[in-house]
């Protein structure tokens, strides 16, 4: 596939197999990761990834444990692929995915969430070529926020001045990808 088509081709997935993805393409998710844009060219944003499905599910429980959907209102987010705003019954905010890679990034710099994202890009673009599925989800910070979240932190040493920005789930698709959706027209300009 061109890269184009792995951009066209990339949805976000929230119904999963129980199938884990290999280490081996998991490694090379993460190099993609490591090699991403950063501003500054500081590097100061990092993956922990987690190849264990029941820890996953266990932390993407914890990712909606304070999740307030009162503010939502109206907001919509896919049929095919529904997310935890759709439904609100949903208990899981990584969808049963049986990996997940949290990106953190040092507080306190001006552009953690953008260095954290283009990490995150990075990762889904990779695993769309090799066929496995992902969904961006937010929510980093206050997933690690209970006494539970910040012993895993420690675990994992992960530096006292880096926190959570997002994640970034791995699995295979249950069922049928979803369409590409629309673009909305007008959000492209030449200048020549
Ligand atoms: C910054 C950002 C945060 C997101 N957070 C979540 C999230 O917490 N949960 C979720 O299910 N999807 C999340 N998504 C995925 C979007 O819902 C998804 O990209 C959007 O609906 C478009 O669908 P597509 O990715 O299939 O093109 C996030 C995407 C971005 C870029």
């Amino acid at each position: 596939m061109s890269l184009i088509d792995i951009i066209k081709n990339r949805h976000s997935i929230r119904k999963y197999t129980d199938k884990q993805i290999s280490r081996e393409d998991l490694e090379l998710i993460l190099e993609a990761g490591n090699y991403a844009p950063n501003a500054g060219g500081g590097q100061r944003s990092m993956m922990v990834a987690v190849h264990n499905a029941e820890l996953t599910a266990k932390i993407g429980r914890m990712n909606l444990a304070k999740f307030d959907r009162s503010t939502l209102l109206g907001s919509y987010v896919s049929k095919e692929q529904p997310s935890c705003i759709d439904d609100p019954t949903m208990k899981n905010g990584f969808y049963d995915a049986p990996a997940v890679v949290a990106v953190f990034c040092q507080n306190g710099f001006a552009f953690r969430v953008a260095d954290a994202f283009c990490m995150a890009e990075n990762m889904i673009l990779q695993a769309t070529e090799l066929g496995i599925s992902s969904c961006i989800i937010s929510r980093g910070e206050e997933t690690f926020a209970s006494d539970e979240g910040q012993k895993l932190l420690k675990e994992w040493n992960v530096p006292e001045n880096y926190s959570a920005v997002c994640f970034v789930i791995f699995g295979y698709i249950d069922g049928e990808q979803p369409q590409t959706k629309p673009r909305k027209a007008n959000r492209i300009k030449i200048i020549e």
